[in-house]
């Protein structure tokens, strides 16, 4: 049985003063991490905050981190870093930083192995853009970044990792790719592991879907047999929105 985790990405939203208020609310309603793991993946300034206050059932991640240990990278940010402030996750490859980044499936690779180095839980983002869909290569395109960016990982690393499948075209846009899609491609992506490593690797493997999941449809996402949680962006900043999606994951 794979433990389902709702993760939200406030992305370049909230202050401080926001984030906080939002953690000490949710705080008092969250479910046990021993049925769900919950996470907020915030902007960096405010992560040491934010661990300070995670109580006993939060996690806190990062964004995105440098592949480095350190050195003349104006403006990014190190995994010997978030490790000593005590952050937990950090999600690599975002579509959002992929597009508008230039980040690399190699680069997205580094990152991956240096997050590990350094005991952090990576959430790898794949997904295909809607040109891509419509040309009916999706299962190819996003295997391919899954070929790449687990390149050299062994089964335990991989075992921890979560991916997060989610359609380029469903980020943002309220469309939400169907339960069907959406289980269908990471089936898929649980294939391509199952190839790569073993079945045993491929089975513990957490797979969330994310892209424009909300209240109103978490419920039928979750419910399908290969999706074990939600990557989510807007409907993450809300705290009843969050705890009503966390809570949908509880079996
Ligand atoms: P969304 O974002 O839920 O606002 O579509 C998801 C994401 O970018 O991770």
């Amino acid at each position: 049985m794979r433990k389902p985790i709702i993760a939200g990405n406030w992305k370049m939203f909230k202050t401080r003063d926001e984030a906080l208020q939002f953690v000490y609310n949710v705080n008092l309603k969250l479910p046990s991490n021993d049925f769900v793991d919950s996470v907020i993946c915030a902007q960096s300034p405010i992560l040491r905050d934010l661990v300070r206050r995670q109580g006993d059932s939060l996690r806190i991640g990062a964004q995105n981190m440098h592949y480095a240990d350190n050195g003349a990278f104006t403006g990014e940010i190190s995994a010997p870093l978030l490790e000593n402030i005590g952050v937990e996750y950090v999600i690599i490859g975002h579509s959002e930083r992929r597009a508008y980044f230039n980040e690399t499936d190699e680069a997205i690779n580094k990152k991956i192995h240096q997050a590990f180095r350094y005991g952090l839980k990576p959430i790898l983002c794949v997904g295909e853009s809607l040109e891509t869909r419509q040309s009916n290569q999706t299962d190819e395109f996003v295997k391919n970044q899954v070929v790449l960016d687990l390149k050299g990982l062994g089964t335990e690393q991989v075992k921890t990792l979560v991916i997060a499948y989610e359609p380029i075209w469903a980020i943002g846009t309220g469309l939400t790719a169907t339960s069907t899609q959406a289980n269908d491609a990471i089936k898929a992506i649980r294939n391509v592991v199952r190839d790569l490593y073993d079945e045993e690797t491929a089975e513990e493997l957490r797979i969330q879907y994310g892209g424009s999941v909300k209240p109103g449809n978490i419920k039928e996402l979750l419910g399908m047999s290969d999706i074990d949680g939600a990557l989510i962006g807007g409907a993450s900043l809300e705290v009843e929105a969050f705890i009503q999606m966390v809570n949908a994951a509880v079996k």
